[in-house]
């Protein structure tokens, strides 16, 4: 399989995942710089913390250069009403791949079809976050040594986490995966993953309540209320419902693991010092395996 596009999970199959973790390993102690002269443009329309540094940091780390607007929405033409297709279109001949973060399901795709060089999706409003469901399984793999025969509890806004979506749809690719899908009846897992799911034999099953499963799962998977994607009444319905505390830690198994794409807010409300010692607490040690995989995938990309 050769890719020149990473734009949603689906694309992706499981010769390929294992190829991108065996350049994961190998880069996390590499010196070398393959993409000397190579420059990468990051275009975010939304905020972000770790996709765009990690992007950045990889491809500095690699040997090649970066140019960036981190706030395009207001700092880029698109202001003045200049539309993805010739924004792309122009970066294109500027830059020898390009990351994109955009607010609109669909844009990643839109931008791909117009672009001379590899887009990577790195968010495209409710719609997906490849990258991160790479890393997520990456995280998985590394933790508890296998990304085959798992148990994965899904927690919190499901209906507009990107991450969660991308994450199912990579989860299809393995064998006896089953999935647990707690979230308020609002907010809930869309027809499009079930459909999927079930099609790719894949259990699962939804639930409301959070403590009664925590010890049912070899991954829990906390997610944000996206505030941002909601109105203030669907938000007051949901928020604070399904709360990490060090009572209800008590209640994961011992060799599972509690993942998040982060940021995480009032969702995850552990002392620093359980989250420093506590081996089960994986989501630093996720966000820093995406700056390994996100610099396979460069080399991939580019090589
Ligand atoms: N996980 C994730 O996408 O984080 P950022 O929004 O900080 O990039």
């Amino acid at each position: 399989m050769k890719l020149k596009h990473l734009i949603e999970s689906q694309q992706l199959d499981k010769e390929f995942i294992f190829e991108i973790f065996k350049m994961t390993d190998k880069l996390r102690i590499s010196t070398e710089k393959p993409l000397k002269e190579k420059i990468l443009a990051t275009l975010f329309y939304e905020p972000s913390t770790r996709t765009r540094l990690s992007f950045e940091s990889a491809m500095i780390k690699l040997g090649g250069n970066v140019i960036s607007t981190e706030n395009a929405k207001e700092f880029s033409s698109a202001v003045k009403g200049e539309s993805i297709e010739d924004t792309i279109r122009i970066t294109s001949s500027y830059a020898n791949i390009i990351v994109l973060r955009h607010f609109e399901e669909g844009s990643a795709k839109i931008a791909a079809s117009v672009s001379s060089v590899p887009v990577i999706n790195a968010g495209d409003g409710s719609g997906q976050h490849p990258t991160q469901a790479l890393l997520d399984i990456y995280t998985i793999w590394k933790e508890i040594g296998r990304s085959d025969n798992i148990t994965v509890a899904m927690v919190g806004d499901l209906k507009n986490g990107r991450t969660i979506r991308s994450l199912c749809y990579l989860l299809g690719k393995f064998e006896n995966i089953k999935i647990i899908f707690i979230a308020p009846e609002n907010l809930s897992i869309k027809d499009d993953i079930k459909e999927y799911l079930k099609k790719h034999n894949v259990k699962f099953e939804e639930q409301t309540e959070l403590n009664k499963f925590l010890g049912s799962a070899d991954i829990v998977y906390m997610t944000r209320i996206q505030k941002e994607r909601m109105t203030k009444e669907e938000y007051d319905k949901s928020k604070g419902k399904y709360i990490i505390t060090e009572d209800n830690l008590k209640l994961m198994r011992e060799n599972s693991r509690l993942m998040h794409p982060l940021p995480h807010v009032e969702e995850i409300q552990l002392p620093i010092n359980i989250e420093q010692t506590d081996k089960r607490i994986a989501y630093f040690r996720q966000a820093e395996n995406g700056l390994y995989i996100r610099m396979a995938l460069l080399s991939y990309l580019l090589e």
